[in-house]
């Protein structure tokens, strides 16, 4: 994309000691328990290989796919589940890795959507966080950084399906 300026956010070294760290308080909070991660596609997928290989305990790998956003930079309000689980949750910890947490919208339809489904727990972990964003009260338990309302890529994020493959993220802005 040569019409959008990137300017760098968040390094990669940041994001990974981040991500080591948070790895370290899972692992003593989950501790000889097995855990069912799930990773929120598609903009969790960088973030949740390198979080699970942080984590020291039995994971098993899950995927889902939700949509929201299109192809557009505004929250659609809407979440619609694209791809589901293959496995049950029933009775066991459920760990839900999202990218971002902007509206809230969709962390809090995955929580209660799957809270239905009788898991023994629930817990949340998102990359980032931008709290001036929130438009539903979304509390998310494990928060690797809070940033500004701005439009940010990479690492797994996207503008318009460009931009996940950085290894750092960024703010990004139309030039034209
Ligand atoms: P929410 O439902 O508004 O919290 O939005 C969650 C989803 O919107 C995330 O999983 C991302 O896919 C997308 N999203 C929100 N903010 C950004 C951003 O700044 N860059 C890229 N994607 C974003």
């Amino acid at each position: 994309m040569h019409n959008m300026n990137l300017s760098p956010l968040i390094s990669e070294e940041e994001i990974q000691k981040k991500v080591h760290n948070m790895g370290q308080t899972l692992t003593a909070k989950y501790k000889d328990q097995q855990i069912v991660a799930i990773c929120v596609l598609k903009g969790s997928f960088m973030f949740y290989s390198d979080l699970i290989r942080a984590i020291d305990t039995d994971v098993i790998c899950e995927y889902m796919a939700v949509s929201s956003y299109g192809n557009s930079s505004q929250s659609s309000g809407e979440v619609k589940i694209n791809l589901d689980l293959t496995g049950t949750i029933r009775d066991r910890h459920v760990l839900l890795i999202e990218d971002i947490v902007d509206t809230g919208l969709t962390l809090n339809f995955l929580k209660n959507h799957l809270a239905m489904r009788g898991p023994r727990s629930v817990a949340t972990a998102a990359l980032l966080l931008k709290p001036g964003a929130l438009k539903v009260d979304c509390a998310v338990d494990h928060v690797g950084f809070e940033i500004s309302n701005d439009f940010v890529v990479g690492y797994g994020l996207d503008y318009q399906g460009y931009f996940r493959n950085l290894p750092y993220i960024a703010q990004v802005q139309s030039l034209s």
